[in-house]
């Protein structure tokens, strides 16, 4: 092969590869982060930016994929981006559903995010034995991944990843039209392919439409609760994901509009908690 076919390759490789499926797409972590960090507490704000690296420039949602980045690196990672629950039962249970493909229990999403929210209850104790950088770039990703409803599937398609489906004219599966597809699709069309016009726009509905939601969202009588979130998770799954969708189906306009208000709502609803986990860890 000749050395620009080779680069051809790489390239494409790195086109085709690089959007993951160990949670949303980079803008689904870059919404529920650039929605969460407004919302924290004076005392938060301090600890993040204290915690957060030097190239993050205080800016949590620039490293709020960070954790997809590492998964090949830090490979015990992987399995802690989401769940898989039993085929169609539609119900979560921490017990019986957070274990690894090797049935190690607490290695699942909601095990890492109790994992690091208690991890980084020690931020103050003087010399903690973790490494809180990371605690804190883990469990702003894991509290976005929970909420996307495949993130929370069933076993045998691995949360969608073995289902093929056309995405309008593109072949995908329908994991990635959750993780990345349903949100592309509604930047390019409402919103002139614009991430912040996106983002401004759920800020504002949170204040404003949703705001009494918005209370309820952040109700959790511990630090974290992601227990509940994944509950909703799955029954998402099974009522708007899964729905009416079986290998090679065509997902087009009737998909993509009824489903992307619930995309909006996941991600408004990540951001809100996100930032009221962290002010209770902080607070
Ligand atoms: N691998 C296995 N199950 C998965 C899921 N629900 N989401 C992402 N990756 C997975
Ligand atoms: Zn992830
Ligand atoms: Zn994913």
């Amino acid at each position: 092969m000749e050395l620009y076919q080779v680069q051809i390759l790489a390239f494409a490789a790195l086109i085709c590869c690089t959007s993951s499926a160990y949670g949303w797409g980079v803008d689904g972590h870059l919404i529920t982060c650039r929605l969460a960090q407004p919302r924290l507490s004076k005392a938060t704000a301090d600890a993040v930016s204290q915690l957060l690296p030097a190239y993050a420039d205080d800016d949590l949602g620039s490293v709020c994929s960070w954790a997809d980045q590492v998964r090949f690196r830090y490979r015990w990672s992987s399995a802690l981006h989401y769940i898989d629950t039993p085929d169609n039962l539609c119900s979560y249970l921490y017990k019986r559903d957070c274990k690894d493909e090797d049935g190690i229990q607490d290695r699942c999403v909601a095990g890492a995010i109790y994992n690091y929210t208690n991890q980084l209850l020690s931020y103050g104790n003087g010399n903690s034995q973790y490494n809180l950088t990371e605690a804190l770039l883990f469990l702003s990703h894991f509290i976005g991944d929970i909420h996307q409803p495949l993130h929370v599937g069933f076993t045998s398609d691995k949360g969608g990843n073995t289902i093929d489906v056309d995405w309008y004219t593109t072949k995908t599966v329908l994991h990635h039209v959750w993780d990345v597809s349903i949100i592309e699709t509604a930047e390019e069309r409402f919103y002139d392919s614009n991430v912040d016009e996106l983002i401004n726009k759920l800020q504002t509905n949170i204040t404003t439409v949703w705001a009494n939601q918005a209370k309820a969202w952040e109700a959790c009588s511990k630090t974290a609760c992601p227990d509940a979130y994944a509950t909703e998770g799955i029954k998402a799954a099974c009522d708007w994901a899964y729905k009416g969708v079986s290998n090679s189906s065509v997902l087009e306009d009737d998909y993509f509009l009824s489903r992307y208000p619930v995309v909006n709502m996941r991600l408004a609803q990540g951001g809100v908690r996100l930032a009221a986990t962290l002010n209770r860890i902080f607070g």
